[in-house]
């Protein structure tokens, strides 16, 4: 693509303008944007870049180990792989089931453990960040005016003021179909290039009521049968977000000879242009028994799966 390959050397040059000697630090989310911002940073100034990876202990399956392998063996960049579950989790089971609570939880101890990361590393002049021309527009027009918070955000973009860092953001000008572009540009594999958004506080909202590190295992393994299952059916690229949500509602089922009583799991997909409305996805009937009979059979702790048919508005994509 020509004028993504103009924009990244325009860029490259840019970033070494802004940084000079400096030292920069970026936090890797294991989403696309902040691994083309921190791709495109490195590429611009080596390694005066050190990325830090939060693992809140609440990504997907396998998709902590994808980040630190993509980042320190694919492109040699220096990485701080911060192994936080037991933190994470420690603190969340004491928070108990409500959702901002979670969310506000998660957000201050990841701001505490990147603080504290930054501290080792000895400090660093710039502050790098995967922020969207589509964030820069919402926060205008949302200062001011009336604002009703449905839900606080959290993500690696929502680190505060106070770090007393200057901003390195070289994809403000960007959407998100055109940072795919500078991804795949830059090299990264299609798989992580095309990947579904991910929330910031990851599978704690995916898992209504209180968090256990036993559940998210559940949910973990349920999701990646499902997720797998829309891949064969090639429907991966039609569909803005899929994923499991495991209810905490136990319910009664039978297995062979034997009763049983463990989690419901409900199932979400939607389409979407930017994620702020969305409509369920009208699955084929057949593909969700494939995928129910394979979660019920395959993960133990779940013997009911449902599908969600609400749209956005009234409903929200993610369950918290
Ligand atoms: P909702 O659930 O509000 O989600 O309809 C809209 C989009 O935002 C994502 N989402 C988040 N992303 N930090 C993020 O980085 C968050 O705290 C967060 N909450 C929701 C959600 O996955 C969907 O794409």
């Amino acid at each position: 693509d020509w004028s993504m390959s103009a924009y990244r050397a325009e860029m490259s040059k840019k970033i070494k303008e802004q940084v000079g000697t400096g030292r920069v630090i970026c936090g890797l989310s294991g989403g696309v944007d902040s691994a083309v911002a921190a791709v495109l940073i490195h590429e611009a100034i080596g390694d005066q870049l050190t990325c830090v990876f939060v693992d809140h202990g609440l990504m997907r399956l396998g998709e902590a180990e994808q980040v630190v392998t993509l980042f320190r063996d694919h492109y040699n960049i220096p990485l701080v792989h911060v192994e936080a579950e037991e933190l994470f989790l420690s603190e969340l089971e004491k928070v108990g089931p409500d959702p901002e609570a979670k969310r506000k939880t998660i957000g201050r101890l990841f701001i505490e453990v990147f603080d504290a990361e930054a501290a080792k590393i000895g400090g660093a002049d710039f502050l790098a960040q995967g922020t969207l021309y589509p964030d820069v527009i919402e926060s205008v027009s949302f200062s001011g005016g009336p604002s009703v918070t449905i839900k606080s955000h959290h993500n690696v973009g929502g680190l505060p003021e106070r770090m007393k860092m200057k901003l390195v953001e070289p994809l403000r000008e960007l959407f998100k179909d055109e940072v795919r572009v500078l991804g795949r540009e830059l090299g990264l594999p299609e798989a992580f290039v095309g990947r579904h958004p991910f929330p910031g506080p990851g599978l704690a909202i995916r898992c209504p009521g209180e968090i256990t590190k036993e559940k998210l295992d559940i949910l973990r393994k349920a999701d990646a049968i499902y997720l797998d299952e829309i891949r064969k059916a090639g429907l991966y690229d039609v569909i803005w977000q899929a994923f499991a949500v495991l209810l905490p509602v136990r319910t009664v089922g039978v297995m062979g000879d034997y009763r049983t009583y463990d989690h419901v799991c409900a199932l979400r997909a939607v389409t979407s242009v930017d994620g702020m409305t969305a409509d369920f996805y009208p699955f084929d009937m057949n593909f969700l028994g494939r995928a129910a009979t394979r979660i019920i059979n395959e993960v133990k702790g779940i013997n009911r799966v449902v599908y969600d048919v609400t749209s956005k508005p009234p409903g929200t994509i993610e369950w918290e």
